[in-house]
């Protein structure tokens, strides 16, 4: 049994619609009749965009109430560093909470790049998130000219310095940190299970300068072309304690794949 709990989340990025939500949950909930006890002892969770959050977490209570067993939970993939206020099309960590979502994704590389979020804006989402009592899920990641001029950890480094400089590390007892290399996202380029775990322990040693008891119970999740047939190996990682996923975690089968392969690590 391994001290941290597996754990497996769905970033639906922009993609949806109120009746691929209907499709998505009868083909979960009909590959789950088939497996029931599948996912047991495993935490997932599905982000999908803000507008249909009350749609997923509706279907995750109906799934949860008909196995018992099952703990789908609700994630953000978006929120903004304050409460209230004058900040036309912004949601605060508050309404995340107030509407039964428990996570959210803060710094993604999609937000990095295409959104301008710098590592200051991460910083601050991160703590407001976790000050209103959300979960972040950190994304961490070095492009691939970074990779290759062997500034990867630098990188790396410089992303969580600048959230923990405002952030108590002690919040790595609820968020987690996924480590999501930019050139595997979207790519079908996964990292080897092995240049995940190196970076994965490098982030463990960070934390253990920090705070030894945390580092070893934070958990650490790749993120990046993450598929049915490549997650066990992913998973087999001393290390890699779950999978940040997106295009497969839309769909249903495929994703139930992934949560049911976290199982080895129980
Ligand atoms: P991908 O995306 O699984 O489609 O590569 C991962 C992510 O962006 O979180």
């Amino acid at each position: 049994m391994k001290e941290r709990r597996a754990c497996i989340i769905g970033n639906w990025k922009m993609h949806g619609s109120a009746q691929m939500i209907r499709t998505f949950f009868a083909e979960f909930f009909a590959a789950l009749a088939s497996h029931p006890a599948a996912l047991s002892g495993i935490e997932w969770v599905i982000c999908p965009p803000f507008v249909y959050l009350p749609h997923i977490l509706e279907n995750l209570h109906q799934l949860n109430n008909l196995t018992h067993t099952v703990s789908g939970s609700l994630g953000a993939q978006n929120t903004y560093s304050e409460a209230t206020g004058a900040f036309t099309g912004e949601v605060a960590p508050e309404m995340l909470r107030d509407i039964g979502c428990q996570w959210v994704i803060v710094g993604h590389s999609e937000r990095r790049t295409l959104f301008y979020e710098d590592n200051t804006r991460i910083a601050r989402k991160f703590l407001a998130a976790y000050d209103a009592g959300l979960f972040p899920v950190l994304c961490v990641g070095e492009t691939r000219a970074e990779r290759e001029t062997g500034k990867t950890w630098e990188v790396i480094q410089r992303q969580l310095e600048a959230v923990f400089a405002i952030a108590p590390i002690e919040s790595l007892t609820t968020a987690v940190i996924a480590y999501e290399p930019v050139w595997a996202i979207g790519t079908g380029l996964t990292a080897t299970p092995e240049q995940a775990e190196a970076v994965h322990l490098a982030i463990r040693d960070w934390i253990a300068k920090r705070d030894p008891c945390l580092a070893a119970t934070a958990r650490l999740l790749y993120g990046g072309s993450v598929k049915a047939d490549n997650a066990a190996g992913l998973f087999a990682m001393p290390n890699i304690d779950g999978a940040l996923v997106g295009g497969a975690s839309i769909i249903a089968q495929e994703f139930f794949d992934i949560v049911k392969s976290a199982k080895a690590r129980i």
